[in-house]
C-alpha cells in the first residue's frame, strides 16, 4: 500500500484503472473496512481510502480535539484489506490559508443532525467535494450508518454534477445491535451496556410501521418509551422520516427511515434503520 501525504503524491499515484474511494476520519473499525469490500464488489480495481479528521465539520463545543486517532493501527488494517492508496493529509494541506469557497446546503441538510449540529453538513460536503476533486474516483462508498450524510452527498453530487457513482453500504453492528462507530471508544463499560437501547428503540419503531401503524407522532412516542426503559440514555431525537428529505413522510407506502440520536454520558450516538419498500 502506498501512503500519500500531499495532494500531488495522490495525483501521481492514481492508476488509470477504475478507482473506488472510501473517505473516513480514521480510528477504523469493521464498518469502515466493509466499505472497502463494497468498493471492490462494485468494480473498483484500485481502492483509495482517506483518513482526515475534518475540523470544518465539528462545532466549537464538539469533540474535534479529542476525536480518537490511531494512525499506525489504521495503516495496518488497511494493509491487511489490500487497499492500494491511503491519503493521509495534514490539516494545512486540505485547508491552506486564504480559502473563501465552501459548499453550502439547505433542504435535506437542515432537519435532525442539521438542526443539532449547525454547519456540520456544509463542512462534510466541502471536504467530500475537495476529496472527490483530489482523488477523482469513479465510485465512492458511504455507510448508511450516517443516513442523512448519504442523502446530503447524494444531493450535492446531483446538484453540482459531480462525475462520481455513489454506493451506499449497510450498517455493520456489534453482536448486541450497537452500530460500530469510532465514537464508541468514548463509552465506559457501564455506558457500553446501555448503548444498544438506541438500536432496540429503532427496531421497535420499524416493527410498528411494518405492522401498519401509519402515525408519525405515534411511532416516535413509542420509540421514546422504549428508550426510557434504559436509564441514563437521553434522547436527542427519534424520528420517522422520508429518506430523501429527512422530514416527516408524506407517504407510508414508500421507503422510510427511523433515525435517532442519543446521549450516553458525554457520548453522542446516532443510528437509523431503513424500512425498504
Ligand atoms: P467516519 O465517521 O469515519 O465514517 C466514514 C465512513 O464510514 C462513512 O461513510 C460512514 O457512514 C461509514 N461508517 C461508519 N460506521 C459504519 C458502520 N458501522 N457500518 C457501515 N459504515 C459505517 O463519515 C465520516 O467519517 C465523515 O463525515 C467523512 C464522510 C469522512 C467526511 O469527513
Amino acid at each position: 500500500m502506498r501512503i500519500a501525504r500531499t495532494i500531488n503524491e495522490v495525483r501521481e499515484a492514481l492508476a488509470r484503472r477504475p478507482a473506488g474511494f472510501v473517505p473516513t476520519m480514521g480510528f477504523l473499525h469493521e464498518g469502515h473496512l466493509s466499505l472497502v469490500d463494497e468498493a471492490r464488489n462494485a468494480g473498483a480495481e484500485f481502492v483509495v481510502v482517506s483518513i482526515f479528521v475534518n475540523p470544518r465539520q465539528f462545532g466549537p463545543s464538539e469533540d474535534f480535539e479529542r476525536y480518537p486517532r490511531d494512525e499506525e493501527h489504521d495503516i495496518a488494517m488497511l494493509e491487511q484489506r489490500n487497499v492500494d492508496l491511503l491519503f493521509l493529509p495534514p490539516v494545512d494541506a486540505m485547508y491552506p490559508p486564504g480559502a473563501v469557497t465552501a459548499v453550502s446546503l439547505c433542504g435535506v441538510a437542515r432537519p435532525l443532525e442539521g438542526g443539532r449540529r449547525p454547519g456540520h453538513f456544509d463542512g462534510v460536503a466541502t471536504v467530500v467535494l475537495k476529496l472527490f476533486n483530489i482523488v477523482q474516483p469513479d465510485l465512492a462508498v458511504f455507510g448508511r450508518k450516517d443516513a442523512q450524510q448519504c442523502a446530503v452527498i447524494d444531493r450535492m453530487v446531483r446538484d453540482l454534477d459531480v462525475p462520481v457513482r455513489l454506493v451506499f453500504a449497510d450498517t455493520v453492528r456489534e453482536h448486541d445491535g450497537l452500530a460500530m462507530s469510532s465514537r464508541n471508544a468514548y463509552l465506559s463499560a457501564e455506558e457500553r451496556k446501555r448503548a444498544p437501547a438506541l438500536y432496540r428503540a429503532l427496531k421497535g419503531g420499524v416493527e410498528a410501521v411494518t405492522h401498519g401503524i401509519h402515525d408519525v407522532a405515534g411511532v416516535e412516542r413509542l420509540m421514546r418509551k422504549l428508550i426510557e426503559e434504559t436509564p441514563g440514555v437521553d434522547v436527542d431525537y427519534l424520528a420517522l422520516v422520508d429518506p430523501l428529505t429527512f422530514e416527516a413522510p408524506a407517504d407510508f407506502e414508500r421507503t422510510l427511515i427511523v433515525a435517532g440520536a442519543v446521549r450516553v454520558g458525554r457520548t453522542r450516538l446516532i443510528d437509523n434503520i431503513r424500512i425498504e419498500r
